[in-house]
């Protein structure tokens, strides 16, 4: 969890990636890094055999026999680390490259798919979201804590406040899980809020050795923070007091405060394995979860080599949310994980809540940045200011990464380093190593005024790129230069909020771009939540501070938002289905401010588009009461991979069903019963769209009333003169609750646009509810 952004740039398209072993992404909290690996021939790699159990022999007694007799046919020596019989049926075992491809010509194999491995990806945030500080907005009621919600991550901590469970009932009887005890966990160690714990370690341990046990414990405990905080994001107890070393002060509580939490640690120091994430998927899914919260994802391919796509499908189809984080990996196009149409995609934005570091120069000028540093302050004084790259001997000093800053040099200085390459901490550790006082650090382009606070282990101030230009304008130029580093504490009611963050991965959705993604953003920058007693705030190996909260960012933080708003959404309303629930998310979401203008990207301090939000800003008192719902079924889903032209085995490895596509029917992408519309156009040098050709697309969805009788008009705003929108029927009257009515939008380009996208937006109201869509354009 060293590198920042920089790293996870050039991470291409592994669209049909056979058995190639690639390392990917799965880490959204925000200081994670990226490697890549390389396969060889010789060596032995993790692969997930998904068998066809309609192809099995009746010669074999049992499934057992049959999966075991494939496997020695390749290997005499591998042995099987997981049988999976639920998500999928089958093994995963290790094998040579030439092993695995053998098998995956055998008959009566679905796929061979190699092991990915995924790296890890409040107090304030229920008032931002009108929720209140305490449970007067929604009432606690007994389905409420009938709800549980399922989080893979790194485990817990579970002796902290967060999951105290005074005043919660007996655990809900549909709960099948277990509390699975080892190293530094008891089976004692649940309770009526943290319901269930285990662990999945055998893919890990496969590919890295046994645990070692003096550096993480071989249970559910989490020794990393990431976990905790995102598990008591979700469904976290209410705690008043809460505070990281005084900042953001107050009442901490999951957006879920009566449901329950069972945790899955799938992620490990050495990262999250695929092999691993599927058991704990299968194990959570039979647990009896109605909601599956995964901070992790990895890079993209199609949906059937997806293991967590594939995992998340069967959830969905048993009714279980999933909810996942679209990525850190912005603000650069494209750059979203994640993107099944079935899985909750969030995005990250800002709170009203800002925690300021004043930077005061010599020349008299003050600048605003901000911290989480929390000890001794530095004096008022001034003292000497330098910038980092004319105090090293290195030619990426500037960057201060470990050994690069000559101590003779910057001994009782700031010292200016710029962000990117090592950890935003772990720059003020070298920083401090070498005898400085405090650190400077100064956004570069890429990260514009995007303001990530950290438990620095110095004074520091992160600057944004404005302000970080003026800074080093003033040490280059004066002679003597000076600074000094003050903390402003916590501030509330920062305007404009939400903004979207730098880093929360965007549009379009690169494997189907019909789909728009992300579906929504909900807070996920500063956010505070429960840590771990086994690390300090900066996670940092060196860091011996002890806190009960921490304040992380990261799309990893805004998806367990999304994972307890569903948990409340599901405690009102327990027969929806997840895509019910999610469209209730997603049609009340708010993309613009009080003015009209859009979320604001603090990446480029411009109005930001539906690629970068999706639907918009989560508003969850407005999604408790959508009034219509776009649902939708695993036949949707099944039209849909017809539509992709999915081969008959292409959709058992994702359904395990045996389904064939209608020859005789015409399936269409646009047709799949979203709550957003994305509608990709040909350019004049595209087939067919050249310059005043009219192309024409239809898209078809349904809506269900979930409310009372009610006649819903529709309205339309659209910013684009390219393409004529026309909505058949423009009203829709729904006599009772669950009626169904469908619409169709004809979508007539008839010119380019001066850019590559447009959009618009369509609205069904009656009077009371607004069941709103974001509808983008491309052009390619
Ligand atoms: C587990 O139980 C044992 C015996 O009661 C106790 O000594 C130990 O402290 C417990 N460990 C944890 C992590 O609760
Ligand atoms: C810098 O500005 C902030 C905010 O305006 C103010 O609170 C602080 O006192 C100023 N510091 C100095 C040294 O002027
Ligand atoms: C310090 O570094 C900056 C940027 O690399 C450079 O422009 C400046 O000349 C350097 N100053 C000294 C005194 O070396
Ligand atoms: C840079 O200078 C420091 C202190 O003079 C020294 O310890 C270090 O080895 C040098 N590093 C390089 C890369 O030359
Ligand atoms: C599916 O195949 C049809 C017919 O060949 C083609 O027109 C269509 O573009 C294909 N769809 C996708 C998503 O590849």
């Amino acid at each position: 969890m060293k590198m920042e952004r920089q790293a996870m740039k050039g991470k291409g398209l592994n669209l049909g990636l056979q058995l190639i072993a690639t390392v990917l992404v799965l880490c959204f909290c925000y200081t994670c890094e990226v490697a890549e690996g390389k396969s060889q021939q010789t060596t032995k790699k993790t692969y997930i055999v998904h068998m066809d159990m309609s192809k099995m022999a009746e010669t074999y007694e049992d499934h057992l026999q049959w999966y075991d007799s494939s496997l020695k046919s390749v290997s005499e020596s591998a042995d099987m680390l997981y049988t999976y019989s639920s998500i999928i049926h089958g093994f995963s075992t290790r094998l040579t490259q030439e092993e695995a491809e053998l098998l995956e010509k055998q008959s009566g194999i679905l796929s061979v798919l190699p092991e990915m491995i995924y790296k890890l990806h409040t107090t304030h945030s229920p008032e931002f979201l009108g929720l209140g500080s305490s449970d007067s907005v929604v009432p606690a009621s007994a389905s409420s804590s009938e709800v549980i919600v399922g989080v893979l991550d790194t485990g817990v901590w579970p002796e902290i406040k967060s999951f105290d469970d005074t005043g919660l009932g007996p655990v809900p009887s549909t709960w099948k899980g277990t509390c699975e005890a080892g190293k530094n966990f008891n089976s004692s160690s649940c309770n009526r809020k943290l319901i269930g714990a285990q662990y999945f370690s055998k893919g890990y341990e496969a590919a890295f050795g046994p645990i070692d046990e003096t550096m993480e414990s071989k249970s559910p405990r989490d020794d990393d923070g990431h976990g905790t905080h995102t598990a008591t994001t979700a469904a976290g107890s209410v705690v008043s007091g809460a505070s990281l070393f005084g900042y953001a002060f107050g009442t901490a509580r999951g957006m879920a405060p009566q449901a329950r939490v069972a945790a899955y640690k799938v992620c490990w120091l050495g990262g999250c394995f695929s092999s691993d994430i599927l058991a704990g998927m299968e194990k959570a899914v039979a647990d009896g979860v109605n909601v599956i919260s995964m901070s992790i994802g990895g890079g993209i391919s199609d949906y059937n080599r997806d293991t967590v796509a594939i995992g998340a499908f069967r959830a969905v189809a048993q009714g279980i949310l999933v909810s996942c984080s679209a990525g850190n990996s912005g603000p650069s196009p494209g750059s979203l994980t994640n993107v099944a149409p079935w899985i909750t995609t969030v995005g990250a934005g800002t709170l009203d809540r800002d925690f300021p570091a004043y930077v005061s120069l010599g020349n008299g000028k003050n600048y605003s940045g901000i911290s989480l540093y929390s000890g001794k302050p530095l004096s008022d004084s001034l003292v000497p200011l330098v910038y980092a790259g004319n105090v090293s001997n290195s030619t990426s000093g500037n960057l201060c990464m470990t050994g690069t800053l000559v101590p003779s040099q910057v001994a009782g200085k700031i010292v200016i380093c710029d962000r990117g390459s090592n950890s935003r901490v772990q720059k003020g550790l070298v920083v401090k190593d070498s005898g400085a006082l405090g650190m400077i650090l100064a956004n570069t382009e890429l990260y514009g005024e995007e303001l990530v606070a950290d438990a620095h282990v110095l004074p520091t101030s992160t600057v944004g790129q404005r302000a970080a230009d003026a800074i080093k304008n003033y040490a280059f130029t004066d002679p003597k230069p000076t600074a000094t580093i003050a903390s402003g504490g916590t501030k509330l009611g920062v305007e404009p909020s939400p903004v979207l963050a730098a880093f929360s991965s965007r549009g379009p959705n690169l494997v189907t771009p019909e789909v728009l993604k992300p579906d929504l953003i909900a807070p996920g920058v500063n956010i505070l939540a429960g840590w771990t007693g086994a690390a300090g705030p900066s996670g940092l190996t060196r860091d011996t501070r002890h806190v009960s909260f921490n304040i992380i960012s990261g799309t990893s933080m805004s998806c367990p938002h999304v994972s307890g708003l569903a948990a409340l959404i599901k405690g009102a309303h327990q027969d929806w289905s997840a895509a019910a629930i999610k469209s209730a998310l997603m049609t009340t979401a708010y993309a613009t401010y009080k003015n009209g203008e859009n979320i604001l990207d603090v990446a480029t301090g411009q109005p930001s588009t539906p690629f970068d939000f999706g639907a918009g800003h989560v508003n969850p008192m407005a999604a408790l009461d959508p009034g219509l719902v776009y649902d939708a079924s695993v036949d949707d889903y099944l039209s849909f991979f017809c539509a992709l032209n999915y081969t008959a085995a292409d959709i058992k490895q994702i359904t395990n069903e045996d389904f064939t596509c209608d020859s005789s029917k015409k399936y269409s992408l646009g047709d799949l019963n979203y709550p957003s519309f994305s509608v990709p156009l040909e350019t004049a040098s595209g087939k067919g769209g050249g310059a005043g050709v009219t192309s024409t697309v239809k898209y078809t969805r349904t809506l269900t009333n979930v409310g009372a009788p009610a006649t819903y008009k529709l309205s339309m705003t659209s910013k684009t003169q390219s393409v004529k929108i026309s909505v058949e029927p423009e009203s829709l009257s729904f006599a009772k609750e669950n009626e169904k009515k469908s619409y169709t939008v004809t979508f007539t380009a008839t010119s380019m646009p001066s850019g590559t996208s447009s959009f618009a937006h369509l609205e069904w109201s009656d009077g009371k509810h607004v069941v709103g869509s974001p509808i983008a354009f491309s052009w390619t």
